[in-house]
């Protein structure tokens, strides 16, 4: 696969899960990897197994000032940035009665706000030379509602419609952009359903597909919405969720 050929893709939540997986199958596509999380730097490249050719940052997505060193160092190092994968995110549980606003806040900021900051600093970048793709990471949960899960479905439900509004805003300046929404991967995010009970196996079973997807498989969808196969494609949400959220399977 060598469709990001000498692309440079910026990844955010880069040292887990799907954004580590976006890395590896980005390089293997032929990218140049600007690999960004709150984690360390050696954790980053620990998780998505790069270091050569890449730029590694550890930065908080709500950080606004850190992410502008992050792009200025981007551009001086490789002259541009052709792609952003947004995929930084936390969950905490609860419903509207009992969740705290910090929680709330937490969760809204680094999802709704985090994905705007990175995207508008990076999409000047990509109004000087008129193309660039975005991809934000939504969820089955942004499309639905969900229990228990109060915040985190209200912040994917605000990534699909910024998605839809810059997508909006600079298709007239080449610029795409598109959101993917999981269904239940298999990344330490999720791990904690598995002590929940039989509601792991359950949720599982409401996949058509009836297993949990792998983080390669988010990735390979960013993929392709990053590159020139999808040029004609903006807008757009596609779930990557083993059907989930096109059937009602009654487990
Ligand atoms: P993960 O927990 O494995 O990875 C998330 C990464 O984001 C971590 O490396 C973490 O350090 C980083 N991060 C968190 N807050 C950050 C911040 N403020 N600034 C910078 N980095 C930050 O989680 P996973 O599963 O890979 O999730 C990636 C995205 O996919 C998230 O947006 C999540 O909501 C979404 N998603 C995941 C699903 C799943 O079943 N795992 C389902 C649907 C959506």
């Amino acid at each position: 696969m060598n469709g990001l050929a000498d692309k440079v893709i910026m990844v955010t939540g880069a040292a887990s899960g799907i954004g580590a997986a976006t890395c590896k199958l980005a390089r293997e596509a032929g990218a140049i990897i600007v690999a960004v999380d709150r984690s360390d730097e050696d954790s980053i490249v620990a998780g998505a197994q790069t270091s050569d050719n890449a730029l590694v940052v550890s930065l908080d997505v709500t950080d606004e000032e850190g992410i502008n060193s992050c792009v200025e160092a981007a551009i001086s190092q490789f002259g541009k940035i052709d792609g952003l994968v947004n995929c930084a995110g936390i969950s905490i549980p609860g419903s509207a009665h009992s969740i705290d606003t910090d929680a709330w806040d937490k969760t809204l900021s680094i999802h709704v706000t985090g994905t705007f900051l990175v995207s508008r600093r990076v999409v000047q970048e990509m109004l000087k030379v008129k193309s660039g793709a975005i991809v934000n990471t939504s969820s089955v949960y942004g499309l639905s509602g969900g229990r228990g899960n109060v915040a985190y479905n209200t912040a994917k439900g605000g990534i699909l419609q910024l998605t839809r509004s810059m997508a909006a805003d600079y298709g007239s300046a080449g610029i795409r952009v598109n959101c993917v929404s999981p269904g239940y991967i298999d990344t330490p995010m999720s791990s904690m359903l598995k002590n929940a009970g039989d509601f792991a196996d359950k949720f599982v079973r409401m996949h058509a597909l009836q297993r949990p997807g792998q983080p390669k498989e988010v990735a390979a969808a960013s993929i392709f919405l990053l590159s020139d196969s999808s040029s004609y494609i903006t807008a757009a949400n596609l779930p990557v969720d083993g059907g989930f959220s096109s059937t009602h399977i009654i487990p």
